[in-house]
């Protein structure tokens, strides 16, 4: 099922098109493919960089950062767009303790703050709003984020979710289990929403990207 989703040859030809990323995130990438770790890889980290410069994006809060490599994508759109701030939120702390090596060793440690807990309730104690959140939780925590997420975007902001394909299990009829049931139903509360103006964009594993109104 995944093989067929994800379309190989056309993700690999996306990957080519991808500029050439430097030694940090390269390193990165690599320790990601040798311990199975699920970052969103560069056609998706591209694409997040990419619409964080769209939107002028100065304040960007992720949730659910693991040991940085998505951060390093926002964060790069940050300073491009004149500096800012980029929240690191993960409940692990080893994730958190290497994600500041790598962040430091890119040149992003002043713009990113790194916070070791539970994301949505980090998110919402956070100060003021964000022009980018992204999710990557688990995926059952999902549509009860959305209500915070909602109320600390601000108006014209993007939300992007990763996993909306969920490896293929989202066109599994049998599958009805929390993992999936959560990004079926994310997935379904921004398509019907009239606040949101929501595409499925396929890379990878599918981004979700979610314009507020
Ligand atoms: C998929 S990985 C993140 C990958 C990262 N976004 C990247 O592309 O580099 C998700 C991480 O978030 C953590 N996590 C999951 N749910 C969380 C939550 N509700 N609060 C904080 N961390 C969470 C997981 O333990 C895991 O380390």
């Amino acid at each position: 099922m995944a093989d067929k989703l994800q379309w190989t040859p056309v993700q690999e030809y996306l990957g080519t098109l991808v500029p050439p990323r430097d030694g940090e995130l390269g390193t990165m990438e690599a320790d990601a493919a040798k311990t199975h770790f699920p970052i969103v890889g560069p056609v998706a980290g591209h694409l997040c960089y990419q619409l964080a410069r769209m939107v002028g994006a100065r304040r960007v809060f992720e949730l659910g950062s693991g040991y940085g490599y998505s951060t390093a994508w926002f964060a790069r759109a940050v300073v491009e767009n004149g500096g800012g701030e980029v929240f690191h939120v993960v409940w692990d702390e080893g994730l958190s303790q290497r994600a500041r090596v790598h962040l430091a060793r890119l040149g992003y440690g002043e713009v990113v703050r790194f916070h070791v807990g539970e994301a949505v309730a980090a998110l919402q104690q956070a100060e003021g709003v964000f022009d980018v959140i992204f999710n990557d939780i688990d995926k059952d925590a999902y549509p009860a984020s959305l209500p915070v997420i909602a109320e600390k975007l601000r108006s014209g902001g993007v939300l992007i979710v990763d996993n909306a394909l969920w490896h293929g299990r989202v066109l599994d009829p049998h599958d009805a289990s929390p993992g999936t049931s959560g990004v079926r139903e994310l997935t379904r509360l921004l398509g019907s929403d009239p606040g949101w103006i929501t595409s499925l964009v396929p890379i990878r594993d599918g981004l979700l990207v979610a314009l507020r109104r």
